[in-house]
């Protein structure tokens, strides 16, 4: 089995943690900023081929020990015939946006095979390409639904105003949800990540009540098909307890507390992902990078349940020396090697 496979069921016992970054292939990469350059979002995001392509770049370029589906997690509005476009500048859009509790009446689910049939195929090709473990994902229905319904306040006053519609649009998300990731699995996807990117930046009663139970359902789903899910939240850190009563496979965390402190308020045969800050990686110098990677390792670097990541995505103008600093700085467990 592979490292990363091993960290996520906390069964990891080289003394070494597996790598793989969040937009591991995204605009800081030269060889995406050509393919871009070469097509449209919408192509990438659906044509097969170049997801496929684009998917399969970290594997070329960086020492990575998981491939992540290129995708995105509003996809899954799609499923509900939604158009979604990726606009530069302006961020995604997706219409015809959700107003009024009409609108989510009316939300009706289409058959995947019809609607999101490429990410299919891109996991397969994927699959058929290379031997790294590759993650497949969704977005879960409170991040989505602030998408649908525009922006996380217009969501929360939305919830507040229509509760019983607002439940309505996160029950019929979870169920898309849930069809979305089995249909990566079928297609050879091995663990799974799920994205509330929102959860943890509401309030704790809206974390509660939008995003905890719901996130309990497609947990509870992987599990039942024998899949390993990651939960991933902004401000995860703030929620250890409460992501833990989950139990998920793993739980990813942010770069605001540290990483050694949440290994032990998590129970241990739950992994922990994590933490570098994003920020950081992009704006400071190699040498930076490794003393802070170096720290991370000091802390659950050898803990077989951990798997070393960013606390969020790479930002678009990282430099790519500084994401070779903090993958080779893993890879060769200066400090785990000296500890033997
Ligand atoms: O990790 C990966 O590389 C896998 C692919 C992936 C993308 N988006 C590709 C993408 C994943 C897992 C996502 C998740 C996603 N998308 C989230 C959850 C994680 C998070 O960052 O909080 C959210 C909230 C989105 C919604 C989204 N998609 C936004 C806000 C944007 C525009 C802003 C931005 O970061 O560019 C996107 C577009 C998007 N999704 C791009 C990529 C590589 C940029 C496309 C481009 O301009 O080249």
């Amino acid at each position: 089995m592979s490292h990363f496979l091993d960290a996520i069921h906390c069964n990891n016992h080289s003394g070494k943690p597996p790598v793989w970054l969040m937009r591991q292939a995204g605009r800081y990469m030269p060889e995406y900023r050509a393919i871009r350059e070469k097509t449209s979002t919408d192509a990438m995001f659906h044509d097969p081929d170049i997801a496929t392509e684009v998917t399969l770049l970290p594997e070329k370029l960086l020492d990575v020990d998981a491939l992540v589906l290129f995708s995105d997690i509003l996809v899954l509005c799609e499923i509900f015939g939604k158009k979604v476009e990726f606009i530069e500048g302006v961020g995604p859009v997706i219409t015809p946006q959700i107003t009024t509790e009409k609108d989510i009446h009316n939300l009706i689910q289409r058959p995947l095979e019809e609607t999101v049939d490429y990410v299919r195929q891109t996991v397969e090709n994927v699959k058929q390409a290379s031997d790294l473990p590759l993650l497949g994902f969704c977005g879960a229905p409170f991040t989505v639904a602030t998408y649908m319904i525009g922006s996380l306040e217009k969501a929360e006053a939305f919830a507040s105003d229509h509760p019983r519609a607002f439940h309505d649009l996160l029950n019929k998300l979870c169920i898309a949800a849930i069809d979305h990731l089995k249909m990566q699995v079928d297609a050879g996807a091995q663990a799974v990540q799920i994205f509330d990117s929102w959860a943890g930046m509401t309030s704790y009663t809206g974390f509660l009540q939008y995003s905890h139970i719901y996130l309990q359902r497609i947990v509870d789903a992987m599990r039942d098909i024998n899949v390993p899910t990651i939960v991933f939240s902004r401000n995860s850190s703030l929620y250890p307890r409460e992501l833990s009563h989950l139990n998920p496979n793993c739980i990813s965390f942010d770069w605001k507390y540290s990483m050694k402190e949440l290994r032990q308020k998590v129970p241990p045969h739950i992994a922990i992902q994590g933490n570098i800050n994003p920020e950081i990686l992009r704006d400071e110098s190699p040498q930076f990078i490794e003393k802070v990677t170096k720290q991370l390792l000091e802390e659950v670097g050898s803990e077989p349940g951990f798997i070393a990541n960013l606390g969020h995505g790479v930002l678009p103008k990282t430099p790519v020396a500084n994401i070779t600093t903090f993958i080779s700085t893993i890879k060769n467990g200066v400090f785990c090697e000296s500890r033997r």
